[in-house]
C-alpha cells in the first residue's frame, strides 16, 4: 500500500479517477503483485512482551484489507478517514447510535425508507428525538434547529425515491451556525458526482452495496469523516464493539468495484438522462422525477452542485395509477424486477410495494436504477412495456411532488396550523410505523385528532403530541387523540379483566386497525397476564412487537392497573406472512 508520505503527496497531484482505477496504485511489497492480497486472518500475533508488533489485535477492530478499501474511499470523498461496515444500514445506524439519548436529530423527510423505518422503530426507543424536515428548504431547516439540542442533520441528495435535491453548502452553513453536525448519505450521487465534504459536510455515509461496489454481489456500508474528532472515534468504537464490520472478502471486492466507479457512474448517468428526456414526452408517463430535467424543482441546484451527471436513478409515475404501474413492471424483459440500485444491470421497482402500506410514495411510481446496458435496449424495453399496458383516457399530469408528502386538506386556519405542527414533528414517524393522524375537529380551543392504522404508531407519541401542538399553536387549550370517530364506548365496570380488555380491543383497537385489515384477539387474561393474538394486517408483520409493546400494551396498562403483563402469543412462524389476507399481498 502506498501509505507513505511520499505516496500521499503523489496522490494529491493525481485526479480521483486515476486513483480509483489503480486503487491508489498499490503494489504488494512482498510479492510485487498489482492486485492486493486478501487478509482473512481474524487474529494477529502478540510479541513475547505482550505487545502487538503489527499494531493489530483482532479483525473486528481492523484488518489490512479493510484499510486499503477505506483509504481509497476516504481519498475519493476528500475525507480524513473511513470505516467500512457490514451494510449501509449498519453504517447509518452507527452514526445515530453514537449520539446520546435525548439528542435532537433532524432527518430529511425524503430519504431511504429503511433508515426511516429504523429511526421510527429503534432510533426513538434509543432515546433520540427525531424530527423530519424538508431539507430542500433551507428556511425550514433553520426553523427546525433547536439551539443546543440539535446534534445532527441527516440527509440524502438526490433523495430516494423522488430525487429531491438539497443545497448542501446552504444547509451546512445553517447547521454549522448552530453547531449541528451534517451527515450526507451519498449512496446515489457517489463521489463521482458530489463530494459533500468539500461542501462542508462532516460525515458522508454510503450503502457501498450500491454504486461503490456496483455489481450487486457485496453487502457493505461506509462512513467517511471530514476530521478525526471524538465523535469519529465513537463511531469507530461502535463498529469495533458492536461487531458491525464487513468481511475481508467483501472489503476486497469493494476495492475492485471502486476501480471502475467513474466509468460506471458516468455511463449510467448519461443513459438515465437520455431515458428521462424520452420518457418525459411519453403519454403513458405522467411525471418523470429526475434532477437532470429542467422541470425538476431541484434542477438548478443539482446543475451547480453535481459534477458530470445527475445520477443513474430516476422515477416515473405511470398514467392510470398503481395497477398500471405494476403492469408496466410486470411487462419489462430487460430491466430486472428487483430492489436495490447502482449495479451493472438495470432494475425496476414499484417502490410502494416494497415499502408497504405505511409508505408515502405514490402507488403509480416506478423507480428505475439504470445500469450499463445499451440505452436503446432499455428504452425499447420500457416502450414495449408501456405499450402493452392499457392506457386510461385522460391522464392529468400532476405537479411534480404532488401526493408525496400526504398533507391534509385544511378547512380552517386552526386546522391547518395544527396539521402543520404535526407534519413538522411527528407525522412522518407515525406513517413510518403504519399509522396516520389527522385533525378531526377543532372547537372551543379543543383539538380532536383521529388516529388510524396501527395504535403502536401513535400511542408512544400521544403524550408528547399535546405539548407539541400547544407549543406550536397557542390558541389550542386541549388536545384529544381518539382512535375512532366520536367517543370511545364505555368499558364495563367489572372485576373480570378479560371482559374489560375485550371491550377495549373490540371498541377501540379493532375498529382503528380495520382499515389495515388487522384484528387483535384476546386469548386469555389470567392473574393479570393478558395474552393477545394478532390476526391480520400489519400486525402480522415485523411491526408486531412495536404494535403490542408500545401500542396496545400502553393503552391497556393506562386503562387497567391490574395488568401484570401483555404477551403476544401469535404464531409468527406459521408460514410466510400468515396473517396477510389474499387481497393484501
Ligand atoms: C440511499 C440508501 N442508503 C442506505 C441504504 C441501506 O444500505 P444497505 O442495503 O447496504 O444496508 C440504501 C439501501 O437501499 C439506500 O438506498
Amino acid at each position: 500500500m502506498t501509505t507513505s508520505e511520499e505516496g500521499r503527496s503523489v496522490r494529491r497531484s493525481l485526479s480521483p479517477e486515476t486513483l480509483a482505477a489503480q486503487a491508489l496504485g498499490a503494489v504488494d511489497p512482498v510479492s510485487g503483485a498489482l492486485v492486493p492480497p486478501i487478509h482473512l486472518s481474524t487474529t494477529y500475533e502478540r510479541g513475547p512482551d505482550g505487545a502487538y508488533p503489527s499494531g493489530r489485535a483482532y479483525t473486528r477492530a481492523d484488518n489490512p484489507t479493510y484499510d486499503h478499501a477505506e483509504e481509497l474511499l476516504a481519498t475519493l470523498e476528500a475525507g480524513a478517514g473511513c470505516s467500512l461496515f457490514a451494510s449501509g444500514n449498519a453504517a447509518a445506524t452507527a452514526v445515530f447510535q453514537s449520539l446520546l439519548p435525548g439528542d435532537h436529530v433532524l432527518v430529511a423527510r425524503v430519504l431511504y425508507w429503511g433508515i426511516r423505518k429504523w429511526l421510527a422503530e429503534f432510533g426513538v426507543s434509543w432515546g433520540l428525538d427525531v424530527e423530519f424536515v424538508d431539507t430542500a428548504d433551507p428556511v425550514a431547516v433553520a426553523a427546525a434547529i433547536r439551539p443546543g439540542r440539535t446534534r445532527l442533520l441527516w440527509l440524502e441528495t438526490p433523495a430516494n425515491p423522488t430525487w429531491e435535491i438539497t443545497d448542501l453548502a446552504a444547509v451546512v452553513k445553517i447547521a454549522h451556525g448552530a453547531d449541528v453536525r451534517v451527515a450526507v448519505d451519498n449512496t446515489v450521487a457517489t463521489p463521482v458526482l458530489t463530494r459533500p465534504i468539500e461542501l462542508g459536510a462532516d460525515l458522508v455515509v454510503h450503502s457501498a452495496t450500491k454504486y461503490l461496489n456496483g455489481h450487486s454481489d457485496v453487502l457493505a456500508g461506509a462512513v467517511v469523516t471530514a476530521r478525526r474528532d471524538p465523535f469519529w472515534e465513537r463511531i469507530r468504537s461502535w463498529r469495533r464493539n458492536a461487531g458491525a464490520v464487513v468481511g475481508p472478502f467483501e472489503a476486497w471486492l469493494l476495492q475492485r468495484g471502486m476501480r471502475t466507479l467513474f466509468l460506471r457512474v458516468r455511463r449510467s448517468s448519461e443513459t438515465a438522462l437520455t431515458l428521462a428526456r424520452h420518457l418525459d414526452e411519453h403519454p403513458g408517463v405522467t411525471t418523470v422525477l429526475y434532477p437532470g430535467l429542467p422541470s425538476h424543482p431541484g434542477h438548478s441546484i443539482a446543475a451547480r452542485q453535481m459534477t458530470g451527471g445527475f445520477s443513474g436513478m430516476l422515477s416515473i409515475r405511470i398514467a392510470g395509477g398503481e395497477e398500471q404501474a405494476m403492469a408496466v413492471a410486470a411487462a419489462v424483459r430487460i430491466f430486472k424486477r428487483a430492489t436495490s440500485l447502482g449495479g451493472v444491470e438495470s432494475l425496476i421497482e414499484a417502490r410502494r410495494s416494497v415499502e408497504g402500506p405505511s409508505s408515502s410514495v405514490p402507488g403509480d411510481l416506478l423507480r428505475l436504477s439504470i445500469g450499463l446496458e445499451a440505452p436503446e435496449d432499455l428504452m425499447a424495453d420500457l416502450e414495449a412495456a408501456l405499450a402493452a399496458v392499457r392506457r386510461p383516457a385522460t391522464p392529468d399530469r400532476p405537479r411534480i411532488a404532488e401526493g408525496i408528502t400526504g398533507a391534509a386538506t385544511a378547512d380552517s386556519d386552526l386546522t391547518s396550523a395544527v396539521q402543520a405542527a404535526l407534519d413538522r414533528s411527528v407525522t412522518a414517524t407515525i406513517i413510518a410505523r403504519g399509522g396516520a393522524l389527522r385533525v378531526a375537529d377543532v372547537g372551543d380551543s379543543v383539538v380532536t385528532l383521529l388516529a388510524t392504522g396501527s395504535p403502536g404508531a401513535t400511542l408512544p407519541a400521544a403524550g408528547a403530541i399535546e405539548g407539541l401542538v400547544r407549543a406550536a399553536v397557542p390558541e389550542v387549550a386541549r388536545v384529544r387523540v381518539v382512535w375512532q370517530a366520536g367517543e370511545p364506548a364505555s368499558v364495563p365496570a367489572t372485576d373480570d379483566l378479560a371482559a374489560r380488555v375485550r371491550s377495549v380491543l373490540d371498541n377501540e383497537v379493532n375498529p382503528a386497525i380495520a382499515a389495515h385489515r388487522g384484528h387483535v384477539a384476546l386469548v386469555g387474561a389470567v392473574d393479570g397476564r393478558v395474552q393477545l393474538r394478532l390476526e391480520g394486517g400489519c400486525q402480522g408483520c415485523s411491526l408486531a412487537e412495536v404494535t403490542v409493546r408500545q401500542g396496545i400494551e400502553r393503552l391497556l396498562r393506562a386503562r387497567f392497573g391490574d395488568i401484570v403483563a401483555v404477551v403476544d402469543v401469535t404464531d409468527h412462524e406459521a408460514g410466510s406472512d400468515p396473517f396477510y389476507t389474499p387481497e393484501k399481498r
